[in-house]
């Protein structure tokens, strides 16, 4: 994040945002922000400069709360000394927390649920007109607090306006197909602070993916808990994701279409079969196992066996060849044995993920876990697990990255790796010998991440790479030019 200027009036001064938990809470920070951008504020990463101060809150794990807690903290003398500052916690913690964030800090002055991210620019405005600082709070209704029509209605998709300089890059953007989870596996607090599972209609999904090509978006990532179970009836006609992604193929500057997180229950064959023929779909999957356990599995109430999971791993290698899988797991949970727990590893070895996020179970208040079952795995043995399970995925990244060498990839190229611009930010030159060059980053059509030297100018598109070298998380190689092929040494990609 930088400071930019807008052409709005700065009448609101400076905003400063900080962002933990997953891509929806990315994409909510980017709506949060076009919001107040354009009611005056200016953005800035200096949070001593900031007249406004938002936390975007993750509660997913505890350790997320307590960044967030720790960084309120820190504001509390800054608080004192300049109690016209804005402090706002905005997204999950905010809606799972409510009056315990006034409680825990009391400086805050704003207190947003995930569902209620539209009313932020008002409650702003009310809490700086008020003198004596009335705490703010707009949090949706809790899972058994009205009926379900109530309850979803109380949390309102918000998706009005776009921050281009928000995004991952210019060219890619989160687009929210769903929100909300209703699976209630018994660890995780998503369907508490996300509310009821709710598939925003497609003609309004598509005609913000078109906005969006035409501010030179390239790469939509298409957001959902259980992104597969995307389904919506507009004009009497049923949409699932697979017809979303015919809608999306058909226009025209989206090269790559992406979508997060699959259900493993929930993956059909005709997502397979679109994944397979549409020519934009990247041939990638993250569909969580969580653990390789069945006794595990009936615990987390993920409604699915390891041969379920086995069968859907046989389908997407029969239908879509080549295609990459990764996975999230959870060790340390409730009565997992030595037993389990190579149950998770012999998993791993045998889908062969590309990759796998590994998380230390963390009780999370309010769930089912935390009531009916004791978290009973002590912390070092935990610490132990994780490190082992990541060891085994990283062999197998590592092994299948290997049989890349040698040969081509397609990268969307993103721009200079972090590698490279640590380098830059030290004054220190990247590609030896020419100060044009340096590390670039992209990923291939698989989503495996690839870095080779080239000319930033190639952020956003598309460039061929050899492969001659590998870590278990990166493919290292080298830009195919027709310069090069010439016996020059320029840059040119070839675009495919
Ligand atoms: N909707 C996604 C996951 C969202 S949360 C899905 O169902 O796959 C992201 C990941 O966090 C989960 O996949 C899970 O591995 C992990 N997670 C969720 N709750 C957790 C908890 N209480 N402790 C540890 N990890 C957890
Ligand atoms: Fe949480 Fe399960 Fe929903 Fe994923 S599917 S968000 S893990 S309840
Ligand atoms: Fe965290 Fe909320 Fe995402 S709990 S993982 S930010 S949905």
């Amino acid at each position: 994040m930088s400071d930019q200027s807008s052409s709005a009036a700065h009448h609101n001064g400076k905003l400063y945002i900080e962002t933990v938990g997953c891509q929806m809470n990315m994409l909510d920070s980017e709506l949060v922000v076009a919001a107040l951008r354009k009611d005056g504020f200016e953005l800035t990463d200096d949070p001593k400069l900031a007249d406004t101060l938002l936390f975007n809150t993750c509660s997913v794990r505890e350790n997320a709360e307590h960044k967030i807690y720790s960084s309120l903290g820190r504001l509390k003398y800054v608080k004192r000394t300049k109690p016209q500052k804005v402090i706002g916690v905005m997204g999950c913690m905010a809606q799972k927390d409510q009056d315990l964030i006034f409680k825990r800090a009391p400086h805050v002055d704003l207190v947003v649920g995930t569902g209620q991210l539209a009313e932020i620019p008002r409650l702003i405005r009310e809490t700086r007109a008020t003198t004596s600082r009335q705490q703010q709070k707009a949090v949706s209704l809790g899972r058994r607090d009205g009926s379900v029509a109530a309850v979803s209605s109380s949390f309102q998709s918000y998706d009005p306006l776009r921050d281009p300089e928000m995004r991952p890059t210019p060219f890619q953007a989160f687009v929210r197909i769903m929100i909300g989870c209703d699976k209630f596996c018994t660890y995780c607090v998503v369907p508490t602070t996300r509310g009821p599972e709710q598939s925003r209609p497609p003609s309004q999904i598509l005609s913000e993916v078109k906005v969006l090509a035409d501010q030179g978006v390239k790469e939509v990532c298409l957001l959902g808990q259980t992104v597969n179970s995307y389904k919506h009836t507009e004009n009497g006609r049923l949409n699932r994701l697979s017809d979303l992604m015919y809608g999306i193929n058909e226009i025209a500057g989206i090269e790559r279409i992406r979508f997060v997180t699959s259900y493993p229950k929930d993956m059909t064959d005709d997502l397979l079969h679109a994944v397979r023929d549409l020519s934009k779909a990247v041939k990638y999957l993250h569909v969580p196992l969580q653990h390789g356990c069945n006794e595990q599995l009936r615990l987390m109430k993920r409604g699915y066996t390891v041969d379920d999971y086995r069968e859907m791993m046989h389908r997407i290698n029969d239908i879509v060849p080549g295609c990459s899988v990764s996975s999230d797991f959870i060790v340390g949970f409730c009565g997992e044995t030595e037993e389990a727990h190579q149950l998770s590893m012999a998993a791993i070895r045998e889908f062969r993920f590309k990759n796998s996020f590994i998380f230390k179970y963390s009780e999370r208040e309010g769930t089912k876990a935390a009531t009916m079952l004791p978290d009973d795995i002590p912390e070092e043995t935990k610490k132990r697990r994780n490190n082992e399970v990541l060891a085994v995925q990283n062999e197998v990244s590592e092994e299948d990255n290997a049989e890349f060498i040698g040969r081509q990839v397609s990268v969307l190229v993103e721009g200079p790796s972090k590698a490279a611009e640590k380098k830059a930010a030290r004054g220190e030159e990247v590609v030896a010998g020419d100060p044009l060059a340096t590390q670039l980053m992209g990923r291939s059509e698989c989503d495996r991440i690839v870095v080779f030297d080239g000319n930033p100018r190639l952020a956003g598109s598309t460039a061929r790479v050899e492969i001659r070298d590998c870590t278990g998380t990166t493919l290292i190689g080298s830009i195919v030019t027709r310069e090069v092929q010439h016996g020059s040494n320029g840059l040119l990609p070839i675009v495919s």
